[in-house]
């Protein structure tokens, strides 16, 4: 059967990575892990990467990011942004169009941009969650390929509603994963 091929971006902590990676290694996954880019040489998710036997690079340089990972990427298929903090240009964008998405740690289009589950507690919501989205030019606003609500509670804090929202994300990113994989396997 042929997969494919993914790319990982990350830059920190890796837990999506992680699971992402878990759930490919599934024996029924249209997808291959291939590559995982972190713009942090002291990312954490390297270590999972490597551990988990998955090529894995860091490119810090901000300017001509884009540029300079391109030759890595020739035979990838998808790329899954995965707590990847910074900005990607909009020509690259557009060139990866419906094959670039990522996970945001709120029910969409609710709480967009950084400290998305501080926001959820400062405006009272009784509820935020997460959601899987194609990456378009405008942050956190692509099409929305799944989501997950998650309750907040009155005792919940910033940090138990991220709790709460991660355990969610390591279930939805790889089904959404998979579903994006079915699709562009059904255009080839
Ligand atoms: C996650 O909460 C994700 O939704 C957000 O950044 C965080 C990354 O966490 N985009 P991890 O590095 O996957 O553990």
């Amino acid at each position: 059967m042929r997969k494919l091929k993914a790319a990982i971006f990350i830059s920190g902590r890796g837990s999506n990575l992680e699971s992402l990676i878990k759930s490919t290694n599934k024996k029924n996954s249209l997808v291959d892990i291939c590559l995982v880019i972190s713009n942090n040489p002291s990312a954490k998710g390297l270590i999972i990467a490597n551990k988990k036997k998955v090529p894995a690079i860091y490119v810090v340089q901000k300017k001509n990011f884009e540029k300079k990972i391109t030759k890595y990427l020739k035979d990838i298929d998808v790329i899954c942004l995965a707590g990847f903090m910074q900005v990607l240009a909009a020509d690259f964008v557009n060139r990866w169009d419906s094959r670039l998405i990522n996970i945001h740690p709120s029910y969409l289009p609710k709480f967009k941009g950084l400290n998305a589950q501080e926001q959820a507690i400062k405006a009272k919501s009784t509820f935020s969650g997460c959601t899987v989205h194609y990456v378009s030019s405008k942050i956190d606003s692509g099409e929305i390929i799944l989501q997950k609500k998650v309750k907040i509670l009155k005792k919940d804090n910033t940090e138990s509603l991220s709790k709460k929202i991660l355990i969610e994300e390591h279930k939805i990113y790889p089904r959404a994963l998979q579903m994006v994989a079915r699709r562009l396997l059904k255009q080839k």
